[in-house]
């Protein structure tokens, strides 16, 4: 199978960035990280790059004059670098046109709780806060609304009533960590097919799995 060449981009501390660079490592994953794009210079998204030698390359929406120029620009440094599929790792921008068009179906985000529900940013607190029972995390597609893509995977926790914002991220987060590079190798096995807004993935599915319903508890 062939390798897929992946581009991140990235704010902050990179944990599921870190997810993704060890499912590859270990060979769960067929690809090749060409590229970590930041907006943050101080983010620990770029060490961890460093660390793999992974590429980082900061760049400041504030030398741009608009959003659009923004993104033009990062396409043409995805491009350069071949890249096939764009993975947003907590990359907390709306991502503009010129990147959309330039990968249709092919820019992934990861969203802390169950979309359509709580979307924009602090999912797990919007979630907490609302007192739903259950909440989660999505990984979609990315489109020009906010969090309004194709969903990809699913995964749900429980959601308990002494739960504070953190106690809630973390249990999310964990989950995290599993469905992102779970969505990225289907993507990279070429195993999905889009109906309309619905994604469909073909072969063995991972429903049945403790992935998208994780036992209570747990
Ligand atoms: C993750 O929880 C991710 O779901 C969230 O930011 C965090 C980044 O953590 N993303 C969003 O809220 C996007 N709207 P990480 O840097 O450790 O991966």
């Amino acid at each position: 199978m062939k390798t897929l060449k992946i581009g991140v981009l990235a704010s902050g501390r990179g944990s599921n960035f870190q997810a993704i660079i060890d499912s590859i490592e270990t060979g769960y994953i067929q690809a090749r990280i060409n590229v970590l794009i930041t907006d943050n210079p101080e983010a620990f998204s770029v060490e961890r790059a460093k660390k793999h030698g992974i590429e980082p390359l900061v760049m400041l929406p504030k030398n741009y004059s608009s959003r659009d120029e923004y993104f033009r620009d990062i396409t043409a440094e995805l491009k350069k670098r071949d890249v096939e599929l764009v993975v947003l790792a907590g990359f907390m921008r709306i991502v503009g046109k010129p990147l959309l068009e330039a990968y249709p179906s092919s820019v992934m985000n990861i969203h802390p709780a169950l979309l359509p529900s709580f979307p924009g940013l602090h999912g797990q607190k919007q979630a907490n806060d609302y007192g739903v029972k259950i909440s989660g995390c999505t990984v979609h597609f990315v489109d020009e609304g906010m969090d309004t893509g194709s969903i990809i995977i699913q995964a749900a926790v429980p959601v308990k009533d002494d739960d504070t914002e953190e106690t809630l991220s973390e249990r999310i987060l964990k989950l995290e960590h599993k469905i992102f590079p779970e969505a990225i190798k289907i993507f990279s096995e070429g195993r999905i097919e889009m109906h309309g807004r619905k994604v469909r993935i073909k072969g063995p599915v991972v429903d049945e799995s403790p992935l998208i319903n994780p036992p209570l508890g747990k």
